[in-house]
């Protein structure tokens, strides 16, 4: 098949959180299977020039009642033959990802990529069978296709749109309906109108041939309130055309035994270098050189992530005698209370606030317990990192964490992690208490769940195999 990806994010080239690590991931793995998979995102200020080629002539995209020209920019993701084709308008494209994403900007930006993908298209002469969009951003992609796009030579093409996270719905006014180019039509409740508003996630909701989320338990927590962030009712409208694929990782990326941002390696086998990155990371933050648990966290500061329900409690969780390590950014508050107390310099926390990969690397690697106290986590990777790296994920029992962490039982000797239901700072830090002494007390058994973690299949692969089926649904639902 022929599957186009049209994202506001691919990682290595632009990457604000896990959709990034899925769009530059997801598609080696289908290429893996024999299909011709191509990937499309905007060149914001930061994508490199360098790494891509520039196409010779430039791209017409009929938006905002006029024609923008775009530059076309073509490489190749990293470590594979999968094309990624890069739109240039600065005008449209400077600046960061979602810098001012709910404004007309945010609303012309991703509507110029959208309509920018049927028009790439046409001009490489390549007709994909599948256009695959991913959340908000790219949720005029369905709506256009159904309309405006529904001609030569897209008469038989069928889309996919994958729910990253139903939380971001920004609302936009109804006029963008004809600076996009779109038909009055479509400005319907099955379709893209929400309380007299336009609503990209709900015309991606209703206009997709499929639907896809990222774990099991999110596409069932979806179909509620309030999970469903008041499209519940469009989830169980669509039925069994929403299919949950858990996410993979790259396991290129993050591999403890090659990774290029860490000073030691190591393997399920020999945990030595684990040890090394510890006393390399302590040393790198100003940690005391000391043998007691060190607790990570990686994560946006947003109220999604539950970070705010640890903020309030790390001294109590550093009165068990551990470490603690957190690189994020998000809520200035959140960022404040966190700084504050690294400025506190018993050696016992540090908080880097920021977007940093190498860190993240070092704090998987370096950790021995990962804290994500998430409200809702449609899958989270953090916690799959961290079970490759063996480091053993504390979370809250939501979405994809129950799918992809397996809780400790001490009588079986079974378990990948330590799960949590209620969100409060007490059932938090007695579950982090119980990790603490079972990596003291039950050191055999610690040792096994690391061995059990990091022996895990989490790439790719089987994940693949089930886009594959839903492309083939899409196509069969959509054709005549
Ligand atoms: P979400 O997409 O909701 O933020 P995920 O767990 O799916 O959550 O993915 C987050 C991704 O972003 C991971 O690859 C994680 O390592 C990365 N990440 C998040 N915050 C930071 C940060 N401050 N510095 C570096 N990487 C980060
Ligand atoms: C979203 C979700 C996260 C998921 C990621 C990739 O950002 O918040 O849970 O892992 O998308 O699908």
């Amino acid at each position: 098949m022929k599957i186009l990806f049209v994202a506001s994010e691919c990682t290595p080239f632009a990457k604000a959180g896990g959709l990034g690590d899925v769009v530059g991931a997801l598609p080696k793995a289908l290429h893996r299977l024999g299909h011709d998979v191509r990937v499309l995102i905007p060149r914001y200020a930061a994508v490199d020039r360098r790494v891509f080629t520039a196409l010779p002539a430039p791209l017409a995209v009929p938006i905002g009642g006029a024609e923008a020209w775009c530059g076309v920019l073509e490489g190749r993701l990293p470590g594979s033959d999968v094309p990624v084709y890069v739109l240039e308008h600065d005008r449209l494209f400077g600046g960061g990802i979602y810098d001012g994403f709910d404004s007309g900007h945010g609303l012309l930006r991703f509507g110029l990529l959208s309509r920018g993908a049927f028009q790439l298209c046409r001009y490489l002469g390549w007709t994909p069978d599948i256009f695959h969009a991913h959340d908000w951003p790219t949720g005029w992609v369905p709506a256009m296709l159904e309309t405006v796009e529904r001609r030569d030579p897209f008469l038989k093409a069928a889309s996919v749109f994958t729910i990253h996270n139903m939380a971001y719905q920004p609302r936009f006014y109804p006029q963008g309906l004809l600076e996009l180019g779109l038909p009055l039509e479509v400005f319907r409740p099955d379709a893209l109108e929400d309380h007299g508003q336009l609503n990209p996630f709900k015309g991606g909701l209703w206009l997709s041939s499929m639907l896809t989320t990222v774990s099991p338990t999110y596409a069932k927590e979806i179909g509620a309130s309030p999970g469903g962030s008041g499209l519940e009712s469009v989830i169980q409208h669509r039925g069994d055309q929403v299919v949950g694929i858990l996410n993979g990782i790259d396991e290129d990326d993050w591999d403890p035994e090659r990774d290029r941002y860490l000073p030691a390696h190591f393997n399920a086998q020999d945990l030595s270098g684990k040890l090394a990155c510890k006393r390399a990371l302590q040393a790198q933050l100003g940690l005391a050189p000391r043998d007691v648990p060190l607790l990570g966290v990686v994560s946006r500061l947003t109220h999604q992530k539950g970070i705010d329900v640890l903020a309030k409690i790390i001294e109590r969780v550093l009165g068990l005698d551990v470490q603690m390590v957190v690189v994020g950014s998000g809520d200035a508050e959140l960022e404040r209370s966190l700084v504050a107390r690294s400025m506190v310099k018993d050696g016992r926390f540090f908080a880097w606030i920021g977007y940093n990969e190498e860190l993240a690397h070092r704090i998987e690697a370096a950790s021995d317990l990962f804290l994500m106290p998430s409200r809702f986590e449609p899958c989270g990777l953090n916690q799959m990192y961290s079970q490759r790296y063996g480091t053993l994920p504390v979370v809250r029992g939501t979405g994809g964490l129950v799918d992809t962490v397996e809780q400790c039982d001490l009588l079986t000797g079974r378990g990948t992690g330590f799960i949590f239901w209620d969100l409060h700072e007490d059932a938090l830090y007695e579950t982090i208490r119980w990790a603490v002494s079972t990596m003291r007390e039950e050191p055999l058994h610690f040792r096994r769940m690391q061995r059990t973690a990091m022996h895990k299949k989490q790439g790719w692969d089987v994940a693949a195999k089930a886009y594959e089926a839903v492309y083939r649904r899409a196509l069969q639902e959509r054709r005549p």
